[in-house]
């Protein structure tokens, strides 16, 4: 039968099957594991927002008060006039401390997976900096070659806040800040929030908030799962997990199976013996050497390294290698 869709439903029905799909694929293998991106449906945002509020979670306050300072020096070294391109920019807030620090862009291009949420930050964007030309794209930033609007051949600024490199494996990551390299271009600039190497009780808490939102924000992909793919995930019956792995430098995520147990999941049965756990995250943590050799194996160098007092969060400008 050809139903046409309009196009918001296509585009669900292609994330719906996309979802499918990788949790299929995902739970069949072994270990068992689904991507990161597949937490951020509408709840998993909001979730994802009150962990930033956390007081355990202290990435958040502390880039953003490490942007705060360095936003002046940051606009200088970007220069006048260069388009700021931000990959995976979401409600854009902490981009707020770069646009009020640079009146003279010559373009604001955020890239998001998320229509809705691109659409509804690009208006509200618009209406308080009414000279900025905002030119949303909305693309998977991790697949993007090129960047599909044009700036007029003004010097390209990228914007990678959060740590979200964290949640890439090295190698993924070195490809990711590769094909931003080519992206940005010869006279392109990279700022690039990173979580740094600490106290592992301190990093074992950021995961493990006493309020359990961490683990509910795990535990709504399970939901989700249920919701979408008509699973029968028993809420009750899977842990959040996550713990720091000082060897891999790593926060590890997981759901973890309490009892031995049968879910469905779009037609198909899948066994799960106590203790079982499903992989969703990691979260990589870096240090000095370890950003230094991340950007050079991107053929970036790192012009310059802003950290709180505390050295808990670092925010780096890399420039384009030639
Ligand atoms: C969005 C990937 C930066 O790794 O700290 C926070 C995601 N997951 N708590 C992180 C996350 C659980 C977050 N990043």
């Amino acid at each position: 039968m050809n139903v046409s869709l309009r196009a918001p439903d296509r585009a669900e029905a292609g994330d719906r099957a996309e979802f499918r799909d990788a949790v299929l694929a995902g739970l069949a293998r072994s270990p068992r594991a689904i991507a990161p991106k597949f937490l951020y449906d509408a709840r998993g945002s909001e979730l994802f927002d009150a962990i930033c509020e956390l007081p355990e979670y202290y990435l958040t306050r502390t880039e953003t008060g490490i942007l705060t300072g360095c936003a002046a020096e940051l606009a200088r070294l970007a220069g006048p006039g260069c388009a700021l391109v931000e990959f995976g920019s979401g409600s854009s807030v902490k981009t707020r401390l770069l646009l009020d620090a640079m009146p003279d862009l010559a373009a604001y291009v955020p890239i998001d997976i998320s229509r809705q949420h691109l659409d509804a930050t690009a208006g509200r964007l618009r209406r308080d900096y009414p000279l900025l030309r905002v030119e949303p794209v909305c693309a998977d930033y991790m697949a993007l070659e090129a960047l599909p609007v044009d700036v007029n051949g003004a010097p390209r600024l990228g914007f990678f806040p959060g740590s979200t490199i964290g949640n890439l494996e090295p190698e993924e990551a070195t490809s990711f800040l590769r094909r931003a390299r080519t992206l940005l271009g010869d006279r392109g600039a990279l700022v690039l929030g990173v979580d740094l190497k600490k106290d592992p009780q301190r990093l074992h808490d950021a995961y493990n908030d006493s309020a359990g939102v961490t683990a509910a924000f795990t535990l709504n992909l399970l939901r989700r799962m249920n919701r979408e793919l008509g699973a029968t995930f028993d809420l009750a019956g899977f842990a959040h997990d996550a713990w720091y792995d000082p060897v891999e430098g790593r926060i590890e995520i997981y759901f973890r199976s309490l009892w031995p147990q049968t879910v469905t999941v779009a037609g198909r049965t899948f066994t799960f013996a106590e203790g079982e756990r499903v992989h969703t995250e990691y979260s990589y943590k870096y240090d000095d050497a370890g950003i230094a050799a991340l950007a050079r194996s991107a053929g970036f160098t790192i012009d310059r390294t802003w950290t709180d007092p505390a050295r808990l969060f670092a925010v780096v400008y890399l420039e384009a290698a030639l």
